[in-house]
């Protein structure tokens, strides 16, 4: 990463921060640019954080093409962590600002990764899994917890989690669903070059 320039997208919250300013530290090299429009409460208080460790930080929108593109700056790497992560959002009257953020957000990302030939780490997440699937699983009770069984009736399913070939079909939040329909973006964007990995964290 030494020398390379790097833009964490939501990089005031709580996961882009901690890589923004992990990325930044003199043992990995990299130049960080940190882009957050601090939607989310509290993700203000980062920012001095971000500044002591040498981050730059950029207040600007992922749903902003404009904002996104950091004044044309060469970038190797996006590590798109800006989004409205709760399961709760949209279910309020309105889904726009998840749909937009999450799903628009990352179009612009994509767009922009393949404009400056950057690689992609995109943050998704466990909620890609539907709920009534996750919630058959058969598991045991412990004293301090609820344990998977071994054997399951579905693929992907033990005593060791969830892995990627457990069944997709079926409702899981909008949250999960634009962090889905993200993955699936991804995997279109290779077309154009663009290298990637995904983590359902
Ligand atoms: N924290 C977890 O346990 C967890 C688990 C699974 C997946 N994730 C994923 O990791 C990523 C980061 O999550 P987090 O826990 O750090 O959440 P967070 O809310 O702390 O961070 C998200 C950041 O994105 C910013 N943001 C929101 N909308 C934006 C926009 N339109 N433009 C620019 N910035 C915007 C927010 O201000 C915030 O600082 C998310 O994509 C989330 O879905 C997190």
């Amino acid at each position: 990463m030494n020398g390379s320039t790097v833009l964490v997208t939501g990089g005031a919250g709580f996961v882009g921060s901690a890589v923004a300013r992990r990325l930044s530290a003199p043992d990995v090299g990299a130049r960080v640019i940190a882009l957050d429009n601090l939607h989310r409460r509290g993700s203000e208080l980062n920012v001095p954080l971000l500044a002591d460790a040498g981050v730059e930080f950029v207040r600007g929108d992922v749903r902003n093409r404009d904002e996104l593109a950091v004044g044309g700056r060469p970038i190797d790497l996006i590590v798109e962590c800006a989004a409205e992560p709760s399961v709760l959002a949209g279910y309020d009257g309105g889904s726009r600002y998840v749909l937009d953020a999450n799903l628009g957000g990352l179009m612009n990302c994509l767009e922009l990764a393949r404009e400056r030939r950057a690689r992609m780490i995109f943050l998704s997440t466990s909620r890609v899994y539907p709920v009534e699937q996750v919630n058959a699983l058969a598991v045991h009770e412990t004293a301090t917890r609820f344990v998977l069984e071994d054997k399951q009736g579905v693929p992907g399913a033990s005593a060791h989690g969830i892995a990627e070939d457990f069944p997709l079909s079926g409702v899981r939040t909008l949250y999960g669903a634009t962090k889905l329909a993200g993955e699936l973006l991804l995997a279109e964007y290779a077309a154009y070059g663009v290298e990637y990995v995904i983590n359902r964290c």
